[in-house]
């Protein structure tokens, strides 16, 4: 069943026809030149038909900058800083939907006030190798969650009249060998764990456009696939939205023009040459390809346009948008405090009273790093950006002397983060139609200096980080001592480490869980000085912790946007109650994880999906694997007491879930109570457990808050493969309510009739 919950022109007949009108108007060039890009982020317009050009830009974490129409290089000017938002990964970790779709608001605000059309986020595949180089971007680990955060985040960017673009449809869960991996993924797992959060991005969301993954998913590219794209996006879940490709997604022309792809893009020059282009132009022409795949593609295009009102009568009526203002920061700012994650307080050594600290170490990069202006296309010219260190400083103020020790030495930006990476990024596509890529089975000499070139290319990396490591050892040492030196005096130690974006980068996928720069070691001595140390971390995804019995508190933020200094601040001195909660799973260890079992990253060729739906929290409970933090883990400055567990079958067929959550703590907070359902005796192999409803609700000390959820059939089903559509098998079910998957404290059980 479609729901539409966003106001539409959907079925709107009036624009329906107008569309049909104009349609019939174009020209076969004119609509070529409406489904492939004329500039890096856009397409022609149509003046005689008064048809703008589409602009598009990225990204999940602000609007990006402005590049030249056809170079992979900053125009430079200093009208395009923009609010750096917090990341979609520390978005989820909100758990709040109601602020998803207040940043989204911001996202599509600041996207209109730059002049775009669509905004390329959010970014919601399913993260399922804690090393996939774009976890940042994502969300979550689990379908439910991503969905509940994404659906309102669209909604939000979509108020503004520009359309977001839910990305990377689908199972896009490497970046290893992005453009050719074949992902291997069984019917069952695809609808219950990789399509649900697209399927309620497009349904509930209405996102006006989504983007084609570069990956091939079972035997076809994602762009080209007549599955995924014409029979699930479409037909099953009634898509009427525009398709766009990832740039440079799209490999063969009539495999892309007679599947429903909309709009090709790409990362190079020649646009004429795009298979959309000249290409598909002679191919119609030749009577290869019918012209109503075009057709097809510019009414939806079109369709876009007017839902943008960017034609027709509504054109004046089309919302400015505006960016940079103090309401945006607000936003980020909130968003920030309510995403970072207090791991551990085992001696309550969090917050710190800000008046009894008169000496105070900060030690590591990461206190005193700019994160904006990296990671691949979410990179982000900010206004500003406020380091953990910056927002300790500015809120100490001058009566406390803050000795700053960067503990650990990190190497300049590798070669492959410059401006014009992109440029390059499809270099290492072989057997493609796009031209001049080098192809294995091209034994030409230029092809083999190609090959060459870039087998040297690769060695050359690999010296080059064995040299870094020397260096980073060499250099360690006195820095180590001078951060140890600092500890030992200071009447409270932060260390503020974690990843940067080497790491967390489009792109590539990191090698091992382990913290980079040696910071491992540094922790340890650290803790043998101070074992009082307060261990926080900066970073996109989870990193491994050897030493965290030792440490007693833990503090993680994910790239937070421009305000992560204030907001960490804030969080350490108690002047806000942290909230957030872990939307992953933390592995003790990389050998924990069910992708170190079952191959982590398929490199030229393929990978198959085997562990199914066994992905994050479901594999550990499965194998009953202790985590080093689970998913939904998060703790507060206060407590919480769960009491009076009800559980009532509603007369339209629903479920009626109740529970009280107390504040039995001295200081306000919000505590995220999360419902799970776990079916008792299932009939076939099901997950120990799924996340079904949750609710985040604001409680201050002394005060109940009753939480009501509400489950339906939907929530105790599986996908039927017999059928091809989910089941709910009668039988009991094991409703658990927990504050994170491992910490449950109410259990009830439900019978389905
Ligand atoms: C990325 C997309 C991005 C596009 C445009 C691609 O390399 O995969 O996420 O939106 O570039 O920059």
């Amino acid at each position: 069943m479609r729901r539409i919950l966003v106001k539409d022109i959907r079925n709107d007949k009036k624009v329906e026809s107008q569309i049909l009108k104009l349609l019939k108007k174009l020209t076969l060039d004119e609509k070529i030149a409406m489904i492939h890009a004329a500039g890096l982020f856009k397409t022609a317009p149509i003046d005689r038909l008064d048809i703008p050009a589409l602009i598009c830009s990225d990204g999940p974490m602000g609007v990006r900058c402005e590049f030249h129409n056809s170079r992979w290089i900053p125009t430079g000017n200093n009208d395009d800083n923009v609010t750096y938002m917090p990341s979609n990964s520390a978005l989820a970790s909100t758990w709040n939907p109601e602020l998803a779709k207040r940043s989204g608001h911001v996202l599509g605000e600041e996207a209109r006030g730059r002049g775009k059309d669509v905004i390329l986020a959010p970014g919601i595949n399913i993260k399922r190798s804690p090393l996939c180089g774009r976890n940042f971007e994502y969300m979550s680990e689990d379908p439910k969650l991503t969905a509940s955060i994404a659906v309102p985040f669209i909604k939000g960017i979509q108020e503004n009249d520009v359309a977001a673009c839910v990305k990377h449809f689908a199972c896009n869960v490497q970046e290893t060998d992005r453009h050719m991996v074949d992902t291997i993924v069984d019917e069952r797992t695809l609808y219950e764990l990789y399509f649900p959060a697209f399927k309620a991005a497009v349904q509930e969301g209405a996102s006006y456009s989504i983007m084609g993954a570069y990956n091939v998913l079972n035997g076809a590219h994602c762009c080209e696939n007549k599955a995924l794209l014409d029979f699930v996006l479409r037909e099953e879940w009634g898509y009427d939205g525009a398709v766009i490709s990832d740039w440079g997604g799209i490999h063969k022309t009539k495999e892309a023009a007679e599947v429903t792809m909309d709009l090709e893009m790409s990362i190079f020059p020649d646009f004429d040459n795009y298979m959309f282009a000249n290409p598909l132009k002679e191919a119609i022409e030749k009577g290869e390809i019918s012209e109503s795949c075009v057709d097809s593609k510019v009414r939806n295009i079109l369709r876009l346009m007017f839902r943008l009102k960017m034609i027709g009568k509504q054109k004046d009526k089309r919302k400015a948008g505006t960016y940079n203002t103090p309401e945006h920061r607000d936003i980020v700012l909130h968003t920030a405090e309510e995403s970072m994650i207090l791991l551990k307080n085992e001696k309550n050594k969090l917050p710190l009273d800000r008046k009894k600290v008169k000496k105070l170490a900060v030690i590591g990069q990461n206190a005193a790093k700019i994160h904006s202006d990296g990671g691949g296309s979410a990179e982000i010219k900010a206004l500003y950006e406020i380091a953990p260190l910056m927002g300790i400083k500015t809120l100490l103020g001058g009566n406390t002397e803050v000795i700053y020790e960067p503990g650990y030495y990190v190497p300049e930006k590798r070669k492959t983060f410059d401006h014009n990476w992109q440029e390059k990024s499809l270099d290492e596509i072989e057997g493609t139609d796009i031209g001049f890529l080098f192809r294995q089975e091209d034994t030409s000499p230029e092809a083999l200096a190609r090959a060459e070139a870039f087998r040297k290319e690769e060695e050359e990396k690999a010296a080059q980080k064995e040299k870094e490591k020397q260096l980073i050892h060499e250099k360690n040492i006195v820095l180590f001592e001078q951060a140890l030196n600092a500890a030992k005096e200071a009447d409270e130690v932060i260390f503020i480490g974690g990843l940067d974006h080497n790491y967390d980068c489009e792109g590539s996928d990191r090698e091992s869980m382990k913290l980079p720069y040696e910071q491992d070691l540094l922790i340890e001595e650290l803790l043998k000085v101070r074992k009082d140390a307060i261990i926080t971390f900066v970073a996109g995804s989870p990193v491994e912790m050897p030493w965290r019995d030792k440490a007693e508190t833990i503090l993680w933020s994910y790239y937070a946007g421009m305000e992560t200094g204030n907001a960490f601040a804030k969080i350490i001195f108690g002047e806000i109650n942290p909230s957030g909660k872990l939307a992953e799973t933390f592995p003790a260890k990389y050998e924990d994880c069910v992708t170190a079992k079952n191959g982590q990253f398929g490199i030229r060729g393929r990978i198959t999906l085997e562990e199914g739906l066994y992905c994050g929290y479901r594999y550990f409970d499965k194998e009953n694997i202790l985590p080093a933090f689970c998913f939904g883990h998060g703790l507060s400055y206060t407590k919480y007491e769960y009491s009076n567990l009800s559980i009532k079958q509603e007369k339209n067929g629903k479920v009626k879930v109740s529970f009280n959550v107390k504040n039995i703590g001295k200081m306000a907070g919000a505590e995220t109570a999360q419902l799970y359902v776990a079916p008792i005796a299932p009939k076939i192999d099901r997950p120990v457990k799924e996340l079904k409803a949750y609710k985040k609700v604001r409680i201050t000390p002394g005060r109940s808050g009753k939480i009501t959820l509400t489950l339906s059939r939907q929530d105790f089903s599986y996908f039927d493969t017999d059928i091809h559509g989910f089941t709910a098998d009668v039988g009991d079910y094991e409703i658990l309510i927990g504050a994170s998957s491992d910490d449950i404290r109410l259990k009830g059980v439900y019978t389905l009739a």
